[in-house]
């Protein structure tokens, strides 16, 4: 069959160019030659990313692909502190800098895993024989990437809620990422719900700063990873979640219009529908995935490569059997990847065996890597309670 064109006015509104119908193909046929063309006429907007645009949506392509997912390692130095005080390991910089060593030396990572988010403090470390983590990630064939927002502050004006900050001197300080190799970036924004909770006022806030950030991220030729997370914590029901999910991400999509970022050089990243973790009523697994791709579908639009999902403090199982359901029901149909970005639902079962302790590496590397792998076989609708054994 032949293939659609659509008749685009351009520059003053009298002269039209035929282009391919789907922006999906509209992407792909940019060469470079009608790419410049365009932008000549002044049919792009001003902020089309010209050199980037390929760039951006190869590393969107390629964080998405097959069965991998990323693994967030980005826990700022106070998180990464917390969850060491549970288990009595040291807080300083030295056994961050060993956990993380832990986690980047992981043999055969790069099987499950396509990209790696990094905290600021971690990107600067080095293996205990002198070698950057971060060439230690691309030379494993991961790609790195790094959270670049400076933490959710309490919002004035609004109990109980918070705004993420990190715009100022951002723009800077992507540049220095990317020179030393990042090709992604993170930021998150946190929406808490409860007694008349979220407002619309930290909904559109977040939203806003999430676009700014993903606009400036994408004019330094990293792809954004846009983050807004509902959080679990309360005694909401699973539609209540859905619901105010599904007002979060169209505000974001709303707002990453308005900031013209380009969808297909992008990842989302967000919770999924859950009940919160007091609610009487905990829905079955199946449930979960159908309330969560029901949610996705009226609010994400389908020029977005992947969704990421975060674990936001579920059992490390509990984020594999959720994510293998979705991949079951609708994989075949759903318009982007079906991916996991977890943190704890990966590391947490490796930190419970290293305990800060060197003779506990060879075997937390090794439970690690099973986590990383139950969720490459999630992507594939594979994963089953039979694999949880550490062979
Ligand atoms: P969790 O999977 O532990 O929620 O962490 C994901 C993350 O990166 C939160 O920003």
């Amino acid at each position: 069959m032949g293939r659609m064109f659509r008749r685009f006015r351009i520059g003053n509104g009298k002269t039209e160019r035929k282009v391919p119908a789907s922006s999906v193909e509209l992407v792909k046929s940019f060469n470079n030659t009608l790419l410049n063309k365009l932008q000549k006429k002044g049919f792009l907007m001003q902020n089309d990313f010209g050199t980037n645009l390929q760039k951006l949506i190869n590393t969107a392509k390629t964080l998405a692909a097959g069965d991998k997912g990323l693994l967030a390692l980005d826990e700022s130095i106070s998180t990464c502190n917390k969850r060491f005080a549970k288990y009595g390991i040291p807080q300083t910089e030295e056994f961050r800098r060993a956990w993380r060593e832990l986690i980047v030396t992981t043999s055969g990572l790069s099987e499950s895993i396509s990209g790696a988010i990094l905290f600021d403090e971690t990107i600067h470390q080095k293996k205990k024989d002198g070698t950057p983590f971060i060439t230690i990630i691309i030379n494993s064939g991961i790609i790195p990437g790094i959270k670049v927002d400076i933490g959710a502050k309490e919002m004035a004006g609004h109990p109980g809620e918070k705004i993420t900050e990190g715009l100022d001197g951002l723009r800077a300080r992507l540049a220095e990422y990317s020179q030393m190799g990042v090709r992604f970036a993170k930021w998150r924004s946190v929406i808490a719900m409860g007694d008349g909770i979220p407002s619309w006022g930290c909904i559109n806030a977040n939203a806003h700063a999430l676009a700014r950030y993903a606009a400036l991220c994408q004019e330094a030729g990293l792809v954004p990873v846009v983050e807004p997370e509902v959080l679990m914590g309360g005694v909401h029901t699973m539609e209540q979640c859905g619901e105010v999910t599904a007002k979060v991400l169209r505000t974001v999509f709303d707002q990453l219009y308005i900031q013209r970022v380009m969808l297909e050089g992008m990842i989302l990243k967000t919770n999924m529908v859950l009940p919160g973790l007091t609610c009487p009523k905990q829905e079955t697994v199946n449930d979960v995935a159908d309330a969560t791709v029901q949610c996705l579908l009226q609010a994400v639009p389908a020029a977005v490569p992947a969704i990421t999902f975060l674990s936001g403090g579920q059992s490390a199982s509990f984020a594999s059997d959720r994510l293998n359901a979705m991949n079951i029901r609708f994989k075949s149909r759903a318009p982007w990847a079906l991916s996991f970005s977890f943190g704890r639902a990966i590391q947490q079962p490796a930190l419970d065996i290293w305990q800060g302790r060197e003779a506990n590496v060879s075997v937390a590397q090794q439970a690690l890597y099973h986590r990383a792998k139950c969720n490459r076989d999630a992507r594939r609708g594979k994963y089953d309670s039979e694999i949880e054994r550490v062979s």
